[in-house]
């Protein structure tokens, strides 16, 4: 498919059909992922994957519970949990902080700058799985609110790496609409 169709196509997806998705989807969804481009040839991402619909429900009511807790507003509540509560399947992106551990024993420069690179290589990953779920007829969510409790979610998990994001994933019902693109993002210097 031409890529730059498929990434205005793609578009966040909330509301998931029953069906499962399957193995080769997946596999080739995390594919995309850890084909993404990574700093000095780390990659810096971990992908855990949660297909157990009571899990998720679980995590989602520890998410929701703590956003209550945190008089998060329910404008910006509500998205989260509607979308993670009918998924079909979380990939939990973790930093493995491979890069920073290395550069922390150099100046601080450069370790503020090795963070900013982890995290842009593990966003560039996060992007190619939403572009591959796209291809696949898949519907993808990009969620930062679980973040807020990332400890518990850890915990629950037993996984000690720093959690970055929470992609939620099913066969969609019905799709979300682009925004208008902003004018004036690209500046050209001749
Ligand atoms: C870094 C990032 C974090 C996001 N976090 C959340 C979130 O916590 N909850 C949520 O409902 N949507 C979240 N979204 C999804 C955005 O709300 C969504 O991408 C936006 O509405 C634009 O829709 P589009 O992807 O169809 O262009 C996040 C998106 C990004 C890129």
């Amino acid at each position: 498919m031409d890529v730059l169709k498929l990434i205005k196509q793609r578009s966040t997806t909330r509301h998931y059909t029953n069906k499962p998705i399957s193995q080769t989807a997946l596999k080739k969804i995390l594919e995309a992922g850890i084909w993404g481009p990574a700093l000095h040839h780390f990659q810096p991402w971990k992908f855990v994957i949660i297909k157990d619909v009571a899990l998720i429900k679980k995590i989602n009511r520890m998410v929701e519970k703590k956003l209550e807790d945190i008089n998060t507003p329910t404008f910006l509540l509500y998205p989260t949990i509607k979308t993670m509560a009918n998924s079909k399947l979380l990939i939990c992106v973790y930093n493995t902080k491979d890069f920073t551990r290395i550069i922390e024993r150099f100046n601080k420069e450069y370790f503020k700058k090795a963070e900013l690179a982890e995290i842009s290589a593990i966003a560039a990953a996060i992007q190619n799985m939403l572009l591959e779920a796209e291809n696949l007829g898949i519907g993808t969510c990009w969620l930062d609110m679980p973040l807020f409790c990332r400890e518990e979610i850890n915990k629950l998990l037993k996984i000690k790496d720093e959690m970055v994001a929470v992609l939620t994933l099913g066969y969609p019902l019905s799709k979300g609409k682009r925004s208008p693109r902003k004018k004036n993002t690209v500046v050209t210097i001749s």
